[in-house]
């Protein structure tokens, strides 16, 4: 590996600065330039992360031969045509979740990143966290026998992202908690089952707390406005996947709960049953004849970087297998599609 691969960052909003400072850590990659439609944040950005280029437009920033790969993080009705538009400029993709507004504009997207023959990715850092890995890595070794059942989570108590700002509005954002944080842990519960083949899901949502002007957290940089909040912020689910396994899914932005914030994958094994946040093994021991709770699991983990800027840019110079694959994205957004159907209508969606 001896090539630096230099960044194009579209959006420069409260995670693009994280984002920035992932990617700069790399030995072998660097964000060159930058856009985003608030000339203020963009100049921001710039000068916080040592980004050498600020782009007045998307096109002049994708224009840039000098650029390998864009990073897409704006209000999710731009992820598909900023995706678009960068793969048939020739760049590499990574796309902040969630990947679009529906499964069709999604596929839309993957048909375009094969046809362009670049590598398009979903930037899920949940699946990279250490306690993530090591729970993934006790399924590849099959440590707790038949998965027949998952619970993912995130729950918080008053963690809207800023009120008044598009992350509300159903135009802009698609969806709320469902496609903010419902998004990440349904990704990783897929992934941790390695299991992306739902056959049916029943789904609702809820709004009640954003409307009213309550349950607001501080993520967020754009600009309060006083565009209409009308998305869910809270969503539960029940999955059917194929093989038998079931998976609930329960996020919610702000709701009436002990905790401020709870979140992860609990998986229910016939040997064993695990979680991730953080990571612990429940099981019998069989020779000690007692049960055990192991907090400290030892499991060796398959990317010890981190990091999902790290896995892009080393699959691009390197072997490294590539962790989020377009078809588990479309499959995980064709469920969230599936949810805010099966709410819509009071029934189950069943898939062919
Ligand atoms: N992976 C994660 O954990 C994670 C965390 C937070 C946000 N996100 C995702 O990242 C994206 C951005 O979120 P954020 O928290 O940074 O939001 P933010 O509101 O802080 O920033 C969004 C930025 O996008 C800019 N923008 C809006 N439309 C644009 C366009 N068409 N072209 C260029 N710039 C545009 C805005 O001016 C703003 O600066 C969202 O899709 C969100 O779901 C992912």
């Amino acid at each position: 590996m001896s090539k630096t691969l230099n960044f194009g960052f579209i959006g420069a909003g409260q995670i693009s600065t994280w984002s920035a400072q992932c990617v700069n850590k790399h030995p072998q990659a660097n964000v060159l330039a930058a856009h985003d439609l608030n000339p203020v944040r963009l100049q921001e950005l710039c000068e916080s992360s040592g980004i050498p280029r600020a782009c007045k437009t998307a096109e002049e920033l994708l224009a840039d031969p000098e650029i390998d790969a864009v990073y897409i993080a704006v209000p999710n009705k731009f992820h598909a045509p900023l995706s678009i538009q960068a793969l048939q400029a020739g760049k590499h993709v990574i796309l902040d979740k969630p990947f679009a507004l529906s499964l069709a504009e999604a596929e839309t997207v993957a048909a375009v990143a094969r046809s362009a023959g670049k590598v398009f990715t979903l930037g899920m850092n949940q699946r990279f966290t250490k306690d993530a890995q090591k729970i993934k890595a006790l399924v590849a070794t099959d440590q707790l026998g038949e998965i027949y059942h998952a619970k993912a989570y995130w729950l918080r108590r008053e963690g809207i992202p800023r009120l008044g700002t598009w992350f509300g509005n159903k135009e802009l954002a698609g969806a709320g908690c469902l496609y903010d944080i419902g998004v990440h842990m349904l990704d990783l519960c897929l992934h941790l089952l390695d299991n992306f083949d739902p056959v049916s899901v029943s789904g609702a949502t809820y709004t009640r707390f954003g409307n009213r002007g309550r349950g607001e957290g501080d993520w967020g940089k754009s600009d309060r406005t006083d565009i209409v909040f009308d998305v869910d912020d809270f969503a539960t689910a029940f999955i059917r996947m194929r093989n038998g396994t079931t998976v609930s899914l329960d996020a919610a932005w702000a709701c009436h709960t002990e905790l401020k914030d709870r979140h992860g994958v609990t998986l229910f094994g016939s040997e064993a049953g695990a979680c991730t946040h953080p990571a612990k093994l429940f099981r019998r021991n069989l020779v000690k004849e007692e049960y055990e709770v192991i907090e400290e699991v030892e499991a060796d983990i398959l990317y010890p970087h981190l990091d999902r800027f790290h896995n892009f840019i080393n699959h691009l110079l390197s072997d490294e297998p590539l962790c989020v694959t377009i078809d588990q994205a479309l499959a995980v957004q064709r469920i969230l599609d599936a949810i805010a159907e099966s709410s819509r209508t009071g029934r189950e969606v069943v898939f062919a």
